[in-house]
């Protein structure tokens, strides 16, 4: 998949560098030429013996090594893709900044190829506002971040700053060579993500474990093929995509009225929320006390934002999702004609690497004229892409 690529891989300093000696592998295992350059601090993390024998190139570290053979410059000039994983949020700050004190900041600042990064760092370091800012920066000028995601961090804290699966990096990187970016120029795309929450009582609510992370992975997508993006999301974790308009609600039925606010003028509409099915029947305003006794619930139904939604503009294509634990095909297709539906992703949770709260799914596209296309395990982007696609195949042959 990779045959013929060059890649240079940078790591810098961070307890995640072993990580990457698995991404070099892999890489290689794509087909892919990797040269791979260390910063000093990343030599203290991963042996740079290892990395030589498992890229089969010499490893690269010292500006000035190869004074002669102006290595910077031709390592810059012959890279297809520079993906530095991990960075650092101090590397990070230097690419902000365009500082090249070393060989890897030094190629970046020569080479025209284009940069994928993978943060891993600490939870308060990433919410940083310089971080974030030179994050920021970075994408505007067209660097591809991968992650970092929530999990356990080398701190012992929990948090957002972990860096991603390897396997997510690769698959990103070759999905960055074998998809060709379809554009969404001028397209309006909404998409609902994340769960909802009915409260009982101001303390307590019913809701489910969907992280938004399939949402949130299309939003960023269509943005990145140059849609307008309006994102309508429940309670999750996740920062809003760079670009994207968010509109937040917590229940459901919150989210049938901003979905109403927006459906109208949007081209493409893709459905990912887990909307609570039912909801508290009676909120009571005082908290709810322990008596003693048994205590039930009554629940009544919420509406069905996707198959009650109001009428579209013309040619609109809705994508709607259906995660099943039985009877996958069945109960999908079912739902794609009872919400009249022009495409649905269907995917069996109880698979390993499915559903809710990780970054891969495993799924089903099942189109308006029965075509169904299964597909591997893959990142939730790389899934976000393959729907953005289907969606816009299925709206050119409709107008
Ligand atoms: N959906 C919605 N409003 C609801 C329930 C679901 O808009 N109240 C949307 C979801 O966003 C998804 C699709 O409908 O795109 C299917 O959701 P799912 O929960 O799988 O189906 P349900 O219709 O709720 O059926 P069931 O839970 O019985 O499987």
């Amino acid at each position: 998949m990779l045959s013929g690529k060059r890649i240079l891989l940078g790591i810098t300093g961070s307890i995640a560098a072993y990580k990457s000696l698995q991404i070099l592998r892999d890489l290689r295992a794509a087909g892919a030429e990797v040269d791979v350059v260390l910063t000093k601090t990343a030599e203290r993390f991963v042996p740079s013996l290892t990395l030589q024998v498992f890229s089969c190139r010499p490893v690269h570290s010292d500006l000035f090594e190869h004074q002669h053979e102006m290595a910077h410059l031709s390592l810059a000039q012959t890279a297809d893709l520079i993906l530095i994983a991990p960075v650092t949020a101090h590397f990070i700050s230097k690419m902000a900044m365009g500082l090249n004190d070393d060989l890897l900041s030094s190629l970046l600042l020569s080479s025209p190829a284009p940069v994928m990064i993978a943060p891993a760092m600490d939870l308060g370091m990433w919410g940083h506002p310089a971080v974030k800012s030179n994050v920021a920066q970075l994408k505007a000028r067209g660097v591809q971040v991968i992650g970092p995601e929530i999990g356990p961090l080398a701190s012992g804290k929990v948090g957002m700053g972990r860096f991603s699966d390897e396997k997510i990096i690769v698959s990103q990187v070759i999905s960055h060579f074998s998809e060709a970016q379809p554009s969404l120029e001028g397209e309006v795309v909404m998409v609902t993500a994340g769960p909802t929450e009915e409260p009982i009582d101001p303390v307590r609510f019913i809701s489910n474990r969907s992280s938004g992370k399939m949402g949130y992975a299309v939003a960023e997508v269509a943005k990145s093929w140059g849609a307008r993006v309006v994102l309508v999301s429940g309670p999750t974790a996740l920062p809003v995509p760079d670009g994207v308009d968010c509109y937040s609600v917590r229940t459901a039925d919150e989210m049938k009225a901003e979905v109403a606010r927006h459906i109208v003028s949007a081209g493409i509409v893709v459905m990912t929320a887990a909307v609570s099915d039912y909801r508290p029947s009676v909120f009571s305003s005082e908290k709810i006390k322990k008596t003693g006794k048994n205590y039930n619930i009554a629940l009544e139904e919420t509406d069905d934002i996707l198959g009650g939604r109001p009428k579209g503009p013309q040619g609109q294509v809705v994508v709607g999702f259906a995660a099943e634990t039985e009877n996958l095909l069945e109960n999908a297709q079912k739902k794609l004609k009872q919400k009249y539906l022009d495409l649905i992703v269907a995917n069996d949770i109880t698979q390993e690497g499915a559903g809710f709260d990780v970054d891969t799914n495993i799924v089903h596209l099942i189109d308006v004229h029965g075509e169904i296309t299964p597909y591997p395990k893959m990142s939730k982007h790389r899934i976000a892409g393959l729907v953005l696609k289907k969606a816009l195949a299925l709206k050119t042959s409709v107008s």
